[in-house]
């Protein structure tokens, strides 16, 4: 069974392609590298012993994305390709439209030309906006904040009216909510591309001594200890998460949208304490005003996961924590020092 993975470069992607193939599932992997390094893909080939076809391909250029479908026998496509990156996304909108919403038009005309009709989509927890409830069940009112989340809205939606048109797509809506560790082996893990936007790749710089000290943004929710709080989520339980959602979309047709979460809320401040103890290094940080658009807590009901997909996530707080540090203290410049040109 092959497996198209788009945007299988990057770091959701490249962990799940590990999984993947320890499935017994071939993997084809197209990504632009705009915010990724091949050297990723270079390290999954290397943890799992296996030839990966790679095809350094935008997903807007249809003819190159056609001869991919031309030159292997895919059954599904797992669909990470997009930008991501929240404050971005309001400074060029068009530009978040055009490449993921666009991008994602493209594949899926692609898909039909090839009578490939199975996908498993990125979607976010951004599409929930600010929640009125905790926990988030999928039934929650879906509202974007930001283009980012409008883009994830909009495809979605796409994703809908495929299947109204035509009953054969088997899509799943994978929702998930704050990514964070990275394989055991501490070879591959979350690389961003200069200052992190995210909190764990943050407090892991100042902790390696790249970055002085963290800023808590807003101590001053209705939460814990008042500040944010999110839902983290071990990067090889996603990973699992699709290959759960794959087995599931060959056995049946239509769209459904999963949260994939632990179920767990941790604050900004349990998170460096949860670090600390877990690495044993200090975090330095002061409080900071709110980040514009931050809400103050958001964490998963994933019960539907659990019962339609059989999935659930098994790793702990501490293990995210360990794992993070184990990457980066073995790659304290991500995959930059050992770049290979493709
Ligand atoms: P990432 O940036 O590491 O991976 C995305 C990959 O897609 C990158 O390798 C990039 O080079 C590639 N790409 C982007 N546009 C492309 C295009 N037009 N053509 C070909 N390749 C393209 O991001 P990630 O954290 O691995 O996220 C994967 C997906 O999951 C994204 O769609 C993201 O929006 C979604 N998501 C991520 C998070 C998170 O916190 N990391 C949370 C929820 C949803
Ligand atoms: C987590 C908490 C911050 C950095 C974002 C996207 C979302 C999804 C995941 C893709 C919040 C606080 C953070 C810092 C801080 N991505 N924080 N200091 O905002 O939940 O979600 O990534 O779909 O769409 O919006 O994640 O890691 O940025 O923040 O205090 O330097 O950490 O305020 O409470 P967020 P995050």
């Amino acid at each position: 069974m092959a497996i198209l993975v788009t945007g299988g470069a990057g770091y959701i992607g490249s962990h799940t392609c590990v999984q993947l193939i320890s499935q017994g599932y071939k993997v084809v992997v197209v990504d632009n590298l705009s915010n990724s390094n091949i050297e990723s893909l270079n390290r999954v080939r290397e943890l799992t012993d296996t030839e990966i076809p790679f095809y350094k391909i935008d997903l807007l250029d249809r003819k190159s994305l056609e001869k991919v479908f031309e030159e292997h026998h895919i059954n599904a496509v797992i669909h990470f390709a997009g930008l991501k990156a929240v404050g971005e996304s309001v400074s060029r909108p068009l530009n978040y439209y055009y490449n993921n919403v666009a991008g994602t038009f493209v594949l899926c005309e692609v898909m039909e030309k090839y009578n490939i009709r199975k996908v498993v989509f990125s979607s976010s927890a951004t599409v929930y906006g600010n929640p009125k409830t905790v926990p988030i069940t999928e039934e929650e009112p879906l509202c974007a904040t930001n283009p980012y989340g409008q883009t994830k809205l909009m495809i979605e939606q796409v994703f809908r009216t495929l299947y109204e048109c035509d009953a054969r797509w088997s899509v799943a809506l994978l929702r998930y909510f704050n990514p964070i560790g990275a394989h055991i082996s501490g070879r591959i893990g979350e690389d961003p591309t200069g200052l992190p936007n995210n909190l764990m790749p943050y407090i892991s710089q100042v902790a390696i001594g790249k970055l002085e000290q963290l800023k808590v943004f807003g101590d001053d929710y209705e939460t814990v200890d008042g500040t944010g709080v999110r839902d983290y989520i071990h990067v090889m339980d996603l990973a699992n998460g699709h290959i759960k959602a794959l087995e599931y979309l060959f056995g049946t047709t239509g769209v459904e949208a999963f949260n994939l979460g632990t179920g767990n809320g941790y604050s900004v401040l349990q998170m460096v304490k949860a670090f600390e103890e877990a690495t044993g290094k200090k975090v330095k940080y002061s409080i900071a005003p709110r980040r514009p658009g931050d809400i103050g807590e958001c964490y998963a009901d994933s019960t539907k996961a659990k019962k339609e997909l059989g999935w659930v996530a098994e790793k702990g707080i501490e293990e995210m924590c360990r794992d993070t540090w184990r990457w980066q203290l073995s790659n304290p410049n991500g995959y930059k020092l050992d770049q290979v040109h493709t």
